[in-house]
């Protein structure tokens, strides 16, 4: 086994993400290699638990990618063998102190890089993960691997455990549902990709191209009802966040009566969508499994 040099980066407010870079990251250094952690820090940090206007308040900035800045990151001198971006989807889009890192003055650190993109979010990764690699190319990396964790249970049920877990800071806010986030069983399998990739790398001969570690596991999985509904919103996403960018500032009433309009739309589209989606689901299972099949194992290209 050689020893390679592992960055990972990551960012969380309630400390779940940076669980799961650790839970992935960690039979990297058991097996020997140099990791280092990194954490992203916003200028002004977010607030949490948020309040409905500021939440849906960052709608527009974070679909339009026009990001709040970050510190500077402090890095050790040299380079990495793999960089690990382990980031949260913010309405269908990279959460925003992902899109500062990779469009603000730290972005060259991605040039010719290997990356590996770690994702945690509720159900919706599939857009906000393809925006994530095309802001990595756009930088001169090459994303060849992707890991998903998505939250456990219901996924209609996660909808609103999320969101409630997100404005009250308490994960079993809604005490009729199950609790909000990842269930144990997924760190469980985050490991264990890890110990598959940390072997790999290690036993990859030095100078040889960047491949993919993972190309062989299972890393992610879709829900139907959720990846029908990205195809639907995230049409609209851009639309609704152009015209609020264009006729209100961050801070105003006006944001906020957006923000409330925004919370009306995504519940009545949870609620209208849902249920036709499912039954979609139920009747067209021939041709929606193939489908997703597709989607979960997306080329990273
Ligand atoms: C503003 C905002 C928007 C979010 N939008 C999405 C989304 O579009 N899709 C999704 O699956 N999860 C979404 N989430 C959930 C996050 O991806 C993530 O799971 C949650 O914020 C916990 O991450 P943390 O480690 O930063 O606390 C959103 C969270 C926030 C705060």
């Amino acid at each position: 086994m050689t020893p390679r040099r592992v960055l990972v980066i990551w960012w969380s407010q309630s400390g779940q993400l940076k669980t799961v870079a650790e839970s992935f990251a960690k039979p990297f250094a058991d097996a020997g290699h140099e990791v280092h952690y990194v954490a992203l820090e916003p200028v002004t940090p977010f607030p949490f638990p948020w309040k409905v206007n500021t939440f849906f308040g960052e709608f527009p900035e974070t679909v339009l990618g026009r990001p709040a800045p970050i510190q500077r990151l402090a890095l050790p001198p040299g380079d990495w063998d793999l960089v690990v971006l382990a980031a949260q989807v913010w309405f269908l889009s990279p959460s925003q102190p992902f899109a500062a890192l990779l469009t603000g003055p730290d972005r060259g650190l991605f040039v010719g890089q290997r990356v590996l993109t770690l994702i945690s979010c509720r159900n919706m990764w599939v857009t906000g993960w393809r925006r994530l690699v095309k802001l990595v190319q756009a930088q001169g990396g090459m994303v060849t691997d992707r890991v998903v964790a998505t939250h456990s249970g219901s996924v209609f049920a996660s909808y609103f455990t999320t969101l409630a877990w997100m404005l009250t800071g308490k994960r079993d806010a809604i005490k009729a549902l199950p609790a909000a986030g990842l269930g144990s069983e997924t760190f469980t399998r985050l490991a264990e990709l890890g110990r598959v990739a940390a072997e790999r790398l290690g036993a990859e001969p030095r100078g040889a191209a960047p491949a993919a570690l993972l190309a062989d596991q299972v890393t992610a999985t879709v829900s139907y009802p959720h990846a029908a509904g990205e195809q639907v919103v995230g049409r609209l996403f851009p639309v609704f966040a152009t015209i609020i960018g264009a006729v209100t500032r961050p801070g105003t009433l006006a944001r906020d009566l957006s923000a409330v309009a925004l919370l009306c739309f995504i519940l009545s589209s949870v609620i209208g969508l849902f249920v036709p989606f499912v039954i979609v689901e139920v009747l067209f299972r021939r041709w929606v499994d193939p489908w997703l099949d597709r989607l979960a194992r997306l080329p990273v290209a």
